[in-house]
């Protein structure tokens, strides 16, 4: 597939090999079950992919940490939303053999012979995990001083619906009814649930654990509630050495990322396990409702951390991108109160700059660089937004009210108010610029123009034009009444 190749060569960055950890970001699976022509590593929560969020998460706990992010199916796409980031490579996955097999390819990506360090893999629809997670199991990871560790969850649905792979521990007593001591406990290995189902009925599992064999039931198996999330830390030269002795021989015959723990034991090395802890963090998603689970838990989480400062109406019905909740956390602490509201529905874009007493009332819509003053209202419907290089700035006191559309580089002036559904655009070109004190009636319509302060524009269509502030004889304002450009193209037009 050349145009992948093409992609990663162009948006890969140089490892840092002086920097001993690294991150492998598992995101070449095809997701089937959640039925969409879109990668799964492509489906938002909260506005941002899975694979993005597994990503900050990964280069916020950890800064300066290399990535390999590991693509396959829909590689070009998911290597474009990703763009190009420092210290992160793509490895491109042209076959899905399985989660082990996804790691040989990322660990191909490492060239350094004397590289050293801890590898953290990750899947990338794990769109909940978040700095502290992976801050927290970095720290287990190094102060337990094991070559391996895994991070599991404990599963509290009902049985049949656990479908994750489960991690067998030693037992108390051994096959013999011999007391297993120290080793009680410890990690043997983790087998897939689907493995789990292909056992037979009457048959004992049976495993071992320094040379002493210990028996499990195909129904222990599968009441087991411990799982493995598919986030690991492991010694990269240990990794290394053991990642092409993986072998596929399993119903699914992939080459399975968690037949390493099994390995690592047989090898003599020391395998551990920790639990996050919150239990949503680990949460993947395979199908459609989940994903939607994992939205309303993270935007759940952004009402609690807003909803002392902040008033939001509804908090099953907002957006309000990271870039403004991080600036309404650092205005509260400044000591002032802030007075927002912010009604059903509204969505606030990155690059939104909220200000004191700023009401957005129902399904109000801004993105972009849209700077707001003091004591701003906008009422229902209406949509604020500009491109990423263009600004739109609005003084204190403006009132815009239901369904305005205004786009592009726009300035609005103090005390300013623009009655309903006017729609008023600035390009980069001609940027609005509006004064203050102006008055713009209902219906409107007003291109890249210049008006300067204290007019009162009625039901006017106003392209490229300046207005002067024009003062009559009595000391009032010339108002600007029902202009309209002359008509062209009218020998189209013909009576019935
Ligand atoms: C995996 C684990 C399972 C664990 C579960 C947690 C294995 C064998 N099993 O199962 O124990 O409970 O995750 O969610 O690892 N991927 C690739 N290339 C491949 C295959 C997968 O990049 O060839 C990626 C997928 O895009 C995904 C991740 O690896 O992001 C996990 O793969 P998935 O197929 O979802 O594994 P599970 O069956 O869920
Ligand atoms: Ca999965």
């Amino acid at each position: 597939m050349k145009q992948a190749t093409e992609v990663m060569q162009s948006l890969s960055t140089e490892l840092n090999y002086s920097f001993p950890e690294t991150a492998i970001i598992l995101a070449a699976g095809h997701g089937k079950r959640i039925k969409s022509q879109r990668s799964k590593m492509l489906h938002e929560i909260y506005g941002t992919t899975t694979v993005e969020r597994v990503y900050n998460a990964c280069a916020a706990a950890v800064p300066g940490i290399n990535t390999v992010i590991v693509v396959g199916i829909k590689a070009v796409d998911v290597m474009n939303m990703i763009g190009s980031k420092t210290n992160n490579m793509f490895a491109y996955q042209a076959e899905q053999k399985g989660t082990g097999h996804a790691v040989q390819v990322a660990l191909d990506e490492i060239k350094d012979e004397n590289y050293s360090g801890i590898v953290y893999v990750l899947p990338g629809d794990m769109g909940l995990i978040d700095k502290e997670t992976i801050t927290g199991f970095r720290e287990k990871f190094v102060a337990s001083t094991s070559d391996m560790m895994v991070l599991t969850g404990i599963f509290s649905g009902p049985v049949e619906s656990n479908y994750y792979g489960r991690i067998v521990r030693v037992k108390a007593l051994d096959a013999h009814g011999i007391p297993s001591g120290d080793d009680n406990g410890k990690v043997i290995e983790i087998i897939e649930h689907k493995d789990i189902l292909a056992l037979n009925e009457h048959e004992n599992y049976v495993t071992e654990y320094k040379g002493r064999t210990y028996t499990y039931t195909k129904q222990e198996m599968l009441d087991n509630r411990e799982y493995n999330s598919g986030v690991y830390a492991f010694d990269y030269k240990k990794l290394k050495m053991l990642v092409h002795k993986i072998k596929s021989n399993n119903v699914q015959g992939e080459i399975y990322i968690t037949d390493l723990i099994g390995l690592f034991n047989k090898s003599g090395y020391t395998v551990s396990a920790s639990s996050p802890k919150e239990e949503y963090v680990v949460m993947g998603f395979n199908d459609k409702s989940v994903l939607k689970e994992m939205e309303s838990i993270y935007r759940k989480n952004v009402y609690n951390l807003l909803k002392n400062i902040v008033e939001i109406d509804d908090h099953e019905d907002f957006f309000i991108a990271e870039s403004a909740i991080n600036d309404i956390i650092a205005m509260d602490k400044q000591g002032a109160p802030l007075d927002i509201r912010i009604g059903k529905g509204v969505y606030i874009g990155t690059g939104v700059k909220l200000n004191y007493n700023l009401h957005l009332k129902r399904h109000v819509h801004v993105s972009g660089n849209v700077l707001f003053g003091k004591n701003v209202v906008v009422w229902d419907n209406a949509e604020l937004s500009c491109y990423p290089h263009q600004s739109f700035v609005i003084g204190d006191n403006v009132e815009i009210l239901s369904g305005d559309i205004i786009k592009g580089n726009i300035v609005l002036g103090e005390n300013t108010r623009i009655e309903s559904s006017v729609n008023m655009t600035g390009s980069d070109e001609y940027p609005l610029i509006i004064g203050k004190n102006v008055l713009v009636k209902g219906t409107s319509y007003i291109f890249g123009s210049v008006i300067e302060d204290d007019i009162f524009i009625e039901h006017s269509v106003l392209i490229n034009k300046r207005i002067n502030k024009l003062l009559k004889k009595n000391g009032e304002v010339q108002k600007i009444r029902f202009y309209l450009p002359m008509p062209s193209g009218v020998d189209a037009i013909e009576h019935l």
